[in-house]
């Protein structure tokens, strides 16, 4: 079986200011001359995205980190996902713990959220992970396996779907999993895309995300069935977050 081409996705949460477009432009050297064997994506605030597509960087593409479940109407402060595909973006998040934790966000929301991407023709990067309770508890494939299953739309295909596991008690914590622990989870998760999606299933990123930095870059994404990462803090400078994409040139 083939694997799918791997994504390093950086996602920028609630910082950076105009300024960081300077960021894109030093990626985007950085990649030319270095070279990358993976695709290239980052997710800033929606405040950025217009200024961040419109550098049109050849090696980075631009995605959001949310979008609304409706396509439009009367639901102030809220974005949908034709708003988001209307700048040029190819990928929307949803479900990112974050979202789950500061907005109650439940997989019937991010089920809605990843239709209404997949609706206008994005790609959905569907976020899971468990808790540290969960996990001591001996529950972490259980409530991964379950989110993913509640968290696919009905109308999901293997080209709109990435799933990115990312253990919440490893999100910005400096703390990861093993690489076995890691690899027991990212194959559960293929199983269950193999369950929906038969052979195609193998087609679909599983990125994994949680403290990734470049000096821990190529022991995760080594990982069977890891196919890139969702990076979040050492995703704010290019310089850190090309160490982590040039991991790639080593795996091959
Ligand atoms: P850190 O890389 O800062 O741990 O964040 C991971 C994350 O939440 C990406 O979505």
């Amino acid at each position: 079986m083939t694997t799918p081409k791997a994504l390093v996705a950086g996602n920028w949460k609630m910082n950076g200011l105009k300024s960081a477009a300077t960021e894109i432009m030093r990626l985007n050297d950085l990649v030319k001359e270095g070279g990358a064997r993976c695709d290239i994506l980052i997710c800033p605030a929606f405040t950025l995205i217009s200024t961040l597509c419109d550098i049109n960087s050849e090696y980075v593409a631009i995605g959001a980190q949310d979008c609304h479940m409706n396509m439009n109407g009367a639901h102030t402060g809220d974005i949908s996902a034709e708003m988001i595909k209307d700048l040029g973006c190819g990928h929307i998040i949803v479900g990112h713990s974050e979202r789950r934790a500061d907005h109650g966000e439940m997989n019937e929301t991010v089920n809605a959220k990843a239709s209404a991407a997949q609706s206008v023709g994005l790609k959905a990067i569907i976020c899971v992970g468990e808790t540290i309770e969960e996990r001591k508890a001996g529950r972490a494939l259980n409530v991964v396996t379950s989110q993913v299953k509640a968290s696919i739309p009905s109308g999901a295909v293997v080209e709109n779907t990435i799933i990115a596991y990312e253990p919440v008690w490893a999100i910005g914590s400096g703390l990861t999993p093993t690489a076995t622990d890691v690899e027991e989870v990212h194959n559960a998760v293929r199983d269950v895309l193999l369950e929906r999606f038969s052979d195609h299933g193998t087609q679909i990123n599983i990125l994994y995300g949680g403290s990734v930095k470049a000096s821990n870059a190529l022991e995760l994404m080594s990982v069977n069935n890891v196919n890139g990462a969702l990076v979040g803090g050492a995703s704010l400078k290019a310089d850190d977050f090309y160490g982590i994409i040039s991991a790639y040139n080593e795996i091959g």
